[in-house]
């Protein structure tokens, strides 16, 4: 859903002759449209299948994880759409991200926010719960909100010109098991086989009556985080 992405991209206005790093560049739709505006882009993403398909766009990809980075002063943007929710701690990313930068660099993003999926989360907890399991524990995800990140941004030595939280009800191209499938596997991963299935068919059922409007569509809860923050000379 590329043009979800329209937003943060305005947000970090690129333009020609700069270096950006994008961080989580997922398939490259957004990084291609950065180097569109004439900047010179390095894409990072952990999984090797979406490098793949960035490197297909003739982006310069690589496999590396946000947690990870080892660049070193060389770039005027690190950029991150739909990414930084997956990577934690925060503190190492932003280290990272810091290290990348050239001084006044800035860094511009949107993560899930405080809130995102909360239906989701609880009805997760509530399932997983009753097979003895603790949710929260198996989270992969990273929520913040405005206020908790802005407090990370400033302890790794930012200053934050714009951060707020954007309500985003998402509709899903069909319903909410395949959502469950692509996003919540670190949850189900933790349940023996058989009784996944019918786990994740519980989840559907507790969130049913929230998420699925009278058509049969389903919305999901999606809260963004959006920010520019510019690294402290
Ligand atoms: C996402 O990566 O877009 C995402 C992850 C968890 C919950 C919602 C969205």
């Amino acid at each position: 859903m590329p043009e979800l992405g329209a937003p943060v991209l305005k947000l970090l206005a690129p333009s020609a002759g700069e270096r950006i790093l994008d961080l989580g560049c997922g398939d490259g739709v957004l990084t291609e449209k950065i180097a569109a505006a004439g900047a010179s882009v390095v894409a990072v993403d952990a999984a090797p299948g979406m490098v793949a398909a960035a490197r297909s766009r003739g982006i310069d990809a690589r496999i590396t994880r946000g947690q990870n980075l080892t660049f070193d002063h060389e770039f005027d943007a690190v950029f991150s759409n739909a990414a930084l929710h997956w990577m934690r701690p925060p503190k190492a990313v932003l280290a990272g991200v810091r290290r990348a930068l050239k001084p006044r660099g800035r860094f511009v993003g949107e993560m899930g926010g405080h809130g995102n999926t909360a239906a989701i989360v609880v009805a997760l907890s509530a399932v997983l719960g009753r097979r003895g399991l603790d949710a929260h524990q198996l989270s992969p995800w990273y929520f913040p909100s405005a206020a908790a990140y802005r407090k990370e941004l400033e302890d790794a030595g930012f200053s934050v010109e714009e951060i707020r939280i954007v309500p985003r009800p998402t509709v899903l191209p069909t319903s909410i098991e395949p959502w469950l499938d692509t996003f919540a596997q670190s949850f189900f991963g933790a349940l023996p086989e058989p009784g996944r299935s019918s786990a994740r068919a519980e989840v559907a059922d507790l969130v049913r009556p929230v998420l699925m409007d009278e058509t049969g569509t389903w919305i999901a809860d999606y809260v963004r985080l959006r920010f520019r923050a510019t690294l402290l000379a």
